[in-house]
C-alpha cells in the first residue's frame, strides 16, 4: 500500500505526522464530550512521559522554565513553556488538558481505584518525547518510549483494566466512543534525513522508509 504515497519523505511527514481518529460527530455543531482521551506519539504532545523515565539517560522536561507559564508555573515534564498540542485538543473537546501520562499513573504504586478512575474518566497520555515509530528512534538521544511501546502499554495494561472495570461490551463501546489523538513520524523523518545527510542512509529509498513507518504505525493501530 505504501507505494502509492508520494515518494518524498516531506509527504510521509504529512501524512503521517498528526492523525486524529475519531467519529464525525465530534466535529458537528453539537457538543458531545467523548469520554476519555488516549494520546500516541512524541514531542508535540507528550505530557510528562519523558520525566518518569530513568533521569540519567531520559531527554526530559521537568526542570525550569519549562512550563512557566503552564497553570501552576511548575514544570510537568511537556516540552513548553506552557501547554502542549495534547492539552489543546483535549481542552476543545471538553477537557481541562490532556490526560495524565501512562508511567505518571503507575509510578509509585499508584492506587488501582485511582487508575482505574482516571482511565475511565480522562484517559491516558502514552506520548513520549524524540520517540517515533520506529523503536530505533530518538534512541541516539537517550531513552524514549517508543511508539510500539506505547500501544503494548494501552493494550496489556489499560485496555485490560478496562474491561476489568465495565466489562467486555462496556470497554469496547468505551474505546469505541473514545478519541483517539495520534502524532507520529516527525521524530522518524528527521532521524531519516539526518541519516541521509550524514551519508549514512539506513533505508534503501523513501519507498522503503515510508513501508517501514506505516506497516509499524498500522499495526499499533490493529492493537489498539
Ligand atoms: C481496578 O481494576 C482492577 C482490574 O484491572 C481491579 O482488580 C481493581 O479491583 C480495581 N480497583 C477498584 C478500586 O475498583
Ligand atoms: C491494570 O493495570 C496495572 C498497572 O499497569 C497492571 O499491572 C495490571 O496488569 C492491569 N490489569 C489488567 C487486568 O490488565
Ligand atoms: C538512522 O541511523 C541509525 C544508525 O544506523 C539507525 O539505527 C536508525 O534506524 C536510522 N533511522 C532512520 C529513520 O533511518
Amino acid at each position: 500500500m505504501a507505494t502509492k504515497f508520494p515518494r518524498s519523505s516531506a509527504w510521509a511527514l504529512y501524512f503521517v505526522s498528526m492523525v486524529v481518529l475519531t467519529p464525525p460527530r465530534y466535529c458537528s455543531s453539537v457538543r458531545i464530550v467523548p469520554p476519555a482521551v488516549f494520546v500516541f506519539g512524541g514531542t508535540l504532545v507528550d505530557a510528562g512521559t519523558n520525566a518518569f523515565l530513568p533521569y540519567s539517560t531520559a531527554i526530559a522536561a521537568n526542570f525550569p522554565f519549562y512550563g512557566i507559564d503552564f497553570f501552576d508555573s511548575v514544570p510537568h515534564g511537556r516540552f513548553s513553556n506552557g501547554r502542549v498540542v495534547a492539552d489543546e485538543v483535549a481542552r476543545r473537546i471538553g477537557f481541562e488538558m490532556s490526560p495524565p501520562s501512562f508511567l505518571s499513573l503507575v509510578a509509585g504504586g499508584y492506587p488501582s481505584y485511582k487508575f482505574n478512575r482516571t482511565i475511565t474518566s480522562r484517559g491516558v497520555n502514552f506520548a513520549s518525547a524524540f520517540s517515533g515509530i520506529l523503536s530505533s528512534t530518538g534512541r541516539a538521544y537517550g531513552q524514549v518510549v517508543p511508539y510500539p511501546e506505547q500501544v503494548r502499554q494501552f493494550s496489556t495494561s489499560v485496555a485490560g483494566n478496562l474491561t476489568a472495570v465495565l466489562g467486555q461490551p462496556g470497554s469496547a463501546n468505551f474505546i469505541r466512543q473514545s478519541f483517539f489523538l495520534f502524532s507520529v513520524g516527525v521524530g522518524d523523518t528527521v532521524e531519516y534525513i539526518q541519516n541521509l545527510t550524514a551519508g549514512r542512509p539506513y533505508y534503501r529509498s523513501d519507498d522503503l522508509f515510508l513501508d517501514a513507518l506505516i506497516s509499524q504505525f498500522v499495526g499499533g493501530l490493529l492493537v489498539t
